[in-house]
């Protein structure tokens, strides 16, 4: 049966270790010019409704590095944009193509994808959730440490795709995760629920991004204004004003604590220049990482 990603959720413990040891044994022989062709042959469909650098890059490269190819398909290019419905998209495009990797607005849109498609769907960031970010982050984390095993990360701003998936992630795996957002601002309330519900090393939300940020092992933060939310720039620039990743916050972590963002970073907002650019930012390796770690789920999905 064809399998997707659409969530943390998706993915049965078995599957982190795997997706780990695949990762890493593809980013050495990569360095070591050892060539892979394990998708000789196949191809990924990525459907983009919102812009994109590094997701694009990184699948339209590993697919390459693996013997296949990617399309890159956007729905003002395509019929999707002229009203072809989802259903007929994804069982047509299922005939032609080995994989889709969709990023749009919708999480309900790549589920209904992935109910029509005969072939697996990956989740390439909706408004709710962004797997593939996570997954390989929590790669770059156990690099970097060692093992994520009992560590306290810190997400700091808003409850947004990437603070949603930081909760379905410690529901699944034993880290700490504490978030801190301004009231009105919260990660989604059913993630929430399901997520406190099953950690298993708890999940914690704060106000104060001092709190959250005490002795923490990583400390994370993403864009105030997400794709499809810049009309509110003003508003959550004065919202968020201090929920900013800085010198002052970082001495509340642990002392060799690492810096992580998922990019594009505005410095001076949710974080400034002299952190992001500082001693303790992994955000270069964490970007690198999107590559080896998609190669690793496609490998295991295609
Ligand atoms: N982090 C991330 O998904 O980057 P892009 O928006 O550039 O793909
Ligand atoms: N929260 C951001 C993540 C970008 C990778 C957004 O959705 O725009």
């Amino acid at each position: 049966m064809k399998k997707d990603l659409l969530n943390i959720y998706d993915l049965e413990d078995a599957d982190f270790e795997k997706i780990w040891s695949k990762a890493k044994k593809l980013k050495k022989d990569l360095k070591n010019g050892k060539p892979h062709n394990s998708l000789q042959g196949k191809t990924l469909g990525m459907i983009f409704d919102k812009s994109s650098t590094r997701t694009r890059i990184s699948f339209e490269v590993g697919m390459y590095q693996l013997g296949g190819i990617a399309l890159f398909l956007t729905s003002r290019d395509t019929q999707i944009g002229r009203g072809e419905t989802i259903s007929d998209s994804a069982q047509m495009m299922s005939r032609y193509l080995n994989g889709i990797m969709i990023r749009t607005f919708s999480q309900k849109s790549v589920e209904d994808f992935a109910r029509y498609a005969s072939i697996p769907v990956i989740n390439g960031l909706t408004d709710i959730l962004h797997p593939c970010q996570i997954l390989s982050d929590l790669f770059t984390i156990k690099e970097k440490k060692g093992s994520y095993d009992g560590l306290k990360i810190a997400y700091i701003g808003d409850g947004n795709n990437i603070a949603n998936t930081w909760i379905e992630a410690a529901a699944k795996l034993p880290i700490q995760l504490s978030l801190a957002c301004p009231e009105g601002y919260d990660p989604d309330r059913k993630i929430m629920i399901k997520g406190k519900k099953e950690a298993k090393e708890g999940i914690t939300l704060y106000r104060d991004p001092l709190d959250a940020a005490k002795d923490a092992d990583v400390l994370y933060t993403d864009v105030w204004v997400s794709m499809g939310q810049e009309s509110e720039n003003e508003e959550r620039k004065k919202i968020f004003k201090n929920y900013q990743i800085n010198k002052r916050l970082l001495k509340e972590a642990k002392k060799n604590a690492i810096v992580m963002h998922c990019l594009p970073a505005h410095r001076g907002e949710e974080i400034t220049s002299d952190v992001i650019d500082g001693p303790q930012s992994v955000v270069i390796d964490q970007a690198e990482n999107r590559l080896h770690v998609q190669k690793a789920i496609l490998e295991i999905l295609l």
